[in-house]
């Protein structure tokens, strides 16, 4: 094509981190350390590609929410914790979590409800610190080396 890629939609969420989890566990004999996209997070940053998070509060396949879903409880504990010292609601963290990435990944949300979309959109007034970005990813199921 003659026009540059300016964006990707990729599925990515808390619970769906299959993108970031292989550069998290490089050169290890574990599955979280199979590369299952060819980099595709690395490749668009360096080819300047802006990554969209499409479900962003998705888990599996359109299974459903995980905010305040009694199947993720160590993730909404720490959600509802962070919600609660920053003044925002649980929606505005999970969307955080994904703007905190340096890929300055955006968000695809699907909700067409106004006081949502208000909710969600109070993550760009806050940032999360490494440390807060780790837990929540921590808190999803997800191990570290
Ligand atoms: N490029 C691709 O391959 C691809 C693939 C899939 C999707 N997409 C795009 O991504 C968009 C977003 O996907 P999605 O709809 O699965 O994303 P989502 O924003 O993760 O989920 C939105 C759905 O969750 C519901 N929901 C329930 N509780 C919620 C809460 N506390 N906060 C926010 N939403 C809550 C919403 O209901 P309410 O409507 O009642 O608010 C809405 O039905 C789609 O519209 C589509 O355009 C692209």
């Amino acid at each position: 094509m003659e026009q540059k890629l300016v964006a990707n939609q990729l599925q990515l969420s808390i619970t769906n981190t299959g993108m970031i989890d292989a550069g998290l566990n490089v050169n290890m004999a574990i599955d979280r350390s199979v590369d299952r996209d060819g980099s595709i997070l690395d490749y668009c940053r360096l080819k300047d590609i802006t990554i969209q998070a499409w479900s962003p509060f998705q888990f599996g396949f359109f299974e459903g929410v995980f905010l305040d879903n009694p199947k993720f409880p160590a993730l909404n504990q720490v959600i509802d914790r962070l919600s609660a010292e920053k003044g925002v609601g649980n929606t505005a963290i999970a969307t955080a979590w994904i703007l905190r990435h340096p890929a300055k990944i955006q968000t695809v949300v699907g909700t067409m409800n106004p006081e949502r979309l208000q909710a969600i959109s109070e993550a760009s007034n806050i940032t999360l610190t490494r440390q807060e970005w780790y837990e929540i990813y921590l808190a999803a199921g997800n191990e570290l080396p």
